[in-house]
């Protein structure tokens, strides 16, 4: 059986490095001739201008897109973490790395202790490859301008903006994803701020798959908000998950139908089923 490492490296050795180094054609550089928000002064030399400031829309249309998401995409992302512009923010902000589940991927107003940023400047206590893998990586003057929306508390580009209804905008493990006993988080996200008191074990569930049927996880689950993120809810299992298959879903059960602080009912149901294999 191949080890995950095999799968991820090989996966990574498929990108070519020539493709990034294009991506990266209008950021990549050692800092010098960019202004205090890391965009090139004056924009000549054919680069495209870049408009990369300190809030999440422009660091996923900046950075995320193009130079993260063709890796890091699908039920295979790497570590579960998709960068996608419908994934991302809730896969970031108040979640926990994979690679080191005692820090929160992005953890509004604490850039240092955000594994995101630890990755991008390849701090010395990382786990796994600096990023973007097998670079070129990010300028610092880049790197700066995340760390600064950090600190100013991680907003959602849709912060101010009301959405039309109530919708499950992530899942993850997503469909058909595989992967290893607690090295993942589990996340439900929403397109605004679930009514929590309607958010228990019947309206959003983690069971198991079995020849006989659906059986809910042995000592089941624990639901809470991301730190910063309030449409990002963690599902935290008491227990270690076995492997085996695995399905996540929310507004499948009759009843009670999940809805957000405004009332507004969830409109469709939706669920995901993932396998969690053995540790190698
Ligand atoms: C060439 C493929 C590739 C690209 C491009 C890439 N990554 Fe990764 N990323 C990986 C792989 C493989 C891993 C897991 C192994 C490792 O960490 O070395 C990973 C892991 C991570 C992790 C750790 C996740 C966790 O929960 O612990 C973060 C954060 C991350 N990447 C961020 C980024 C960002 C941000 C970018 C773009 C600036 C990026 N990556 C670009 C392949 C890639």
């Amino acid at each position: 059986m191949p080890t995950p490492n095999t799968i991820k490296l090989s996966r990574a050795g498929a990108i070519a490095a020539p493709v990034l180094a294009s991506l990266l054609g209008a950021c990549a550089g050692n800092g010098q001739g960019l202004d205090a928000n890391g965009n090139p002064v004056g924009a000549g030399g054919g680069a495209p201008p870049t408009t990369l400031t300190a809030d999440f829309k422009s660091i996923q249309e900046n950075v995320f897109t193009p130079i993260c998401v063709h890796c890091h995409s699908g039920a295979s992302a790497p570590e579960g973490l998709q960068l996608d512009e419908a994934h991302s923010y809730a896969l970031l902000v108040g979640v926990a790395s994979a690679e080191q589940p005692s820090l929160q991927r992005v953890n509004p107003g604490d850039p240092d202790s955000s594994y995101l940023v630890q990755k991008l400047e390849g701090s010395a206590g990382i786990t796994g490859a600096r990023m973007p893998f097998g670079g070129p990586y990010l300028p610092q003057s880049t790197i700066a301008v995340i760390r600064q929306w950090i600190t100013n508390g991680a907003q959602s580009p849709s912060a101010s903006g009301t959405s039309a209804s109530f919708a499950v905008t992530t899942l993850s493990p997503a469909d058909g994803a595989r992967v290893h006993a607690g090295s993942r988080p589990i996340v439900v996200a929403f397109s605004s701020e679930p009514d929590m008191s309607l958010m228990n074990e019947s309206t959003l569930r983690l069971e198991r798959v079995l020849p006989e049927g659906l059986q809910e996880v042995p000592g089941g689950v624990t639901l809470s908000l991301a730190r910063g993120n309030p449409s990002t809810v963690l599902v935290t299992p008491r227990q270690g998950l076995a492997p085996g298959q695995y399905r996540l879903s929310i507004g499948a059960g009759g009843g009670l139908v999940p809805a957000d602080v405004d009332a507004r009912a969830l409109q469709q149901a939706q669920s995901s089923e993932f396998t969690v294999e053995d540790r190698p």
